[in-house]
Formats: structure tokens, sequence, C-alpha cells
């Protein structure tokens, strides 16, 4: 809608949302118009009245080749899942994969948001990777994985929770038998991304998985799981699961006329069942920045695992003579063959620690006076700032045990 003033434009949904705190997706323009005429919502720019809501296509329109008319038209992909739908058969035969397989595929993706806000998450451009998983349609309750996450804990807010405003602590095995999620590769698929998030050192207690209201589900959806992170804004999704049934593999056979079907020994043709892991991983990314960015006790740290951090360890000599120098930078250059290092020889040794903590670096190597007479440097830690000596000799095995390298 549309300031009839200003003539700024902005998205209702998020608009009501942001206002008046209650989720409105899957409402008709209809009932939007009545909330915004009752609460009286007006510009949040200027304060004056708001033209009535109007639908809006979030697919970006453009034209392929060096003419612009009917057939030349294209759109820029909102996911990168059709793709691998389309691609199923070809994949399939290829790679003579028999079902349960998945399919995954990164790339970037387009949404003509009408309000990109809050950092990386709500981007017109992002990118995102997505697992097709398809499974035969009567054995979404066979998954052979399913031990791996069956005891790990999760914060359950599904749609009954959701009614009681409060979620609940369960194990996914426990959520599963109650019946809360419907399947068990999606029980499974949810689990094992929770976890791969809590490895990356995002804390339980900022993670919630929330079930799609059934007016907010996509159409292609019978059930959909959001993992959301509290971020300082609230709580967002930062990856979604849906069990896509065999929609998109009819949709695209009614379409095409092509055969997608896949043919089981056992039963026959059978079109397969999709659980689709979404993951958005620029909203990841601001979430492991959220959680790790910290002001603590005069300074700035990002708190990051060492093994995501980008640079690994910073190396300085601790005034700039004595040959401190010289060794500093032959310790560079032999741990820059193993991890991203950082040599820097510019200001007080208080200030170069300060910069490697604001960029996440775990470890910061010192060469003090000692170096030169018995070989060892100081080897400082980011989060408790101690300092331990250890032999140049033995750096590369001090710091490999410390978790520089991914698990
Ligand atoms: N494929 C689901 C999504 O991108 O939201």
């Amino acid at each position: 809608m549309e300031c009839t003033r200003c003539r700024k434009k902005f998205r209702a949904d998020k608009l009501i949302e942001d206002t008046l705190g209650i989720r409105v997706d899957g409402l008709s323009l209809e009932k939007m118009n009545e909330i915004i005429k009752k609460d009286r919502l007006s510009c949040p720019s200027c304060k004056n009245g708001l033209s009535a809501v109007k639908t809006f296509n979030l697919m970006f329109k453009t034209h392929v080749g060096p003419f612009e008319d009917e057939n030349s038209i294209a759109y820029l992909r909102p996911e990168t899942a059709q793709s691998i739908f389309v691609n199923f058969s070809l994949v399939r035969r290829s790679s003579r994969m028999k079902l349960p397989f998945g399919i995954a595929q990164i790339g970037r993706a387009f949404r003509n948001e009408i309000s990109p806000r809050n950092f990386l998450m709500r981007c017109r451009e992002f990118t995102q990777f997505e697992i097709e998983f398809f499974v035969h349609p009567e054995r979404l309750d066979e998954c052979p994985f399913f031990n791996e996450v069956a005891e790990h804990t999760v914060n359950v807010y599904s749609r009954e929770h959701q009614k009681r405003g409060e979620p609940e602590k369960m194990k996914i095995a426990e959520a599963f038998e109650s019946g809360i999620f419907q399947t068990k590769w999606h029980a499974y698929w949810l689990g094992a991304f929770h976890r791969f998030f809590i490895d990356l050192g995002l804390s339980p207690e900022n993670l919630r998985l929330r079930q799609h209201l059934e007016d907010e589900l996509s159409h292609y959806a019978s059930d959909t799981w959001d993992i959301e992170y509290r971020f300082p804004f609230g709580w967002r999704e930062i990856h979604g699961c849906a069990n896509r049934t065999d929609f998109d593999l009819k949709q695209h056979m009614k379409e095409s006329g092509a055969d997608l079907c896949y043919f089981d020994e056992e039963s026959g043709k059978v079109v397969p069942h999709v659980i689709e892991p979404s993951q958005g991983i620029d909203r990841l990314f601001l979430a492991l920045l959220f959680e790790g960015y910290k002001k603590e006790n005069g300074r700035t740290v990002l708190k990051i695992k060492p093994f995501l951090a980008p640079v690994k360890v910073g190396i300085f000599p601790l005034v700039n003579r004595e040959g401190m120098p010289e060794t500093a930078r032959k310790i560079a250059s032999e741990l820059g063959e193993v991890f991203p290092v950082f040599y820097d020889e510019s200001g007080s040794i208080g200030r170069r620690y300060r910069r490697m903590d604001e960029v996440g670096t775990p470890f910061c190597i010192t060469v003090d006076g000692q170096t030169l007479e018995d070989g060892t440097v100081t080897v400082r830690e980011r989060d408790s700032m101690k300092q331990v000596r250890v032999k140049i000799s033995e750096l590369k095995k001090y710091l490999s045990e410390l978790g520089c390298n991914p698990p």
C-alpha cells in the first residue's frame, strides 16, 4: 500500500505485524484493509492516511535476449528448489539413486521485497541452500538416521503451544511420538539442522522450532516448521523445513507432460514425497554475528568458534627492534601455510589485541624478549584473555588441538 500524501510504499503485512504485534500471514486483502481501518494505522513516515492494500508480485521480471516481447519474459528465481524438481529424473537416472535420497543446491535467490531491513535479514538478493529430500510416499516414517537426533532437545512451539504462548523443551523422539511432528523424516531434518546450528555456536535458548499456522502454510506445503532465532529485533526464521508432499513433481508433470514418476520394485510407479530443509545463509551468518558480538570489560569482542573465524591467529612482535619483527614474520610465514594469519606490528600491543578481538581472531601470538632467549612465545586466547607460553616448534600442533580446523 501507498501513503496518500508522501507516496512511500509499505508492505501491509509487515506494518500490521510490527505495529500491532499480530501475525497476518494468510489473511485476505479485505481482512487486512479492515484491520488497518479499525486500528487507524497511518504512514510510518509522515503519519498520513494509507491507500487500500493491493497484491504485489515478489518475483523480479526481466527479459532474456535482445528483444523485449511476450516470448522473452523471464523471472529471477525466488527459491533454488524448482531446478531440483525439474532435474529430479535426470539426477536419479544418471546417479542411479534409489529412494530415499536428496538433491541439494546452493545459490542466489531474488525477491522484490518492498521493505528490505534488519541488516541481512530481509534482502532482495540472498544466498540460500535447499535440500529436496525424496521419500517413498508410504515410507515417510522409515528413517534409518533417526537415532542420531532422537535424544536431541529442542524448544517446540507447535500450533497448540502458540495458543498457550509458551514453547516446551522436548526431545525430538518425544515430539514425534506424541504426534507433534507428523513424519519421522520431517522430525529428523529439523533435529539435524537444529544440532548443526548448536555445533556452529548458536545457544539453544535462542532457538525454537515454530510450526506454521494453518493459514500461514504455503500453497505447496502440508506442514512447515521454521527454526527461529531470537534476534534483538524479535524471533525470526533462519531455517524453514516444509513437507511439500508430491505437489511439485505432480505440478511439473502436469505442465510439461514429462513423466517424473519413480519405479519402485515392490509398489510400482509412485510419485515421491518431499521434505525440504531450506536455509538462508545470510540469516544464519547474521545470527552467528549477533550471538558472538559482545561488549564487555571495556572491549568489543566477537566470540565465534575458532573454526568459523576468518583469521585464526594474530602474530605480533612486542616491539619493533631486537630481532622481534623478523622472528614474528618467520612464524607468520610458517603458520600461514596451515591457518589464515594476520601479522601486525603497528600500535600498542593492547590495541593490536583489541583489533583481533573485534574480528573474532581466537588466538594471538606475541614474540617478546624471552622468545629470543628460549624459543617460546605467548599465545593469548580471545575469550579468557589468558596467556600461555608455547615453544615455536609446537605452535602448529597446539593451535590445531584448539579447534581451528572444522570438526
Ligand atoms: N523453498 C522455500 C523457500 O525458499 O522459502
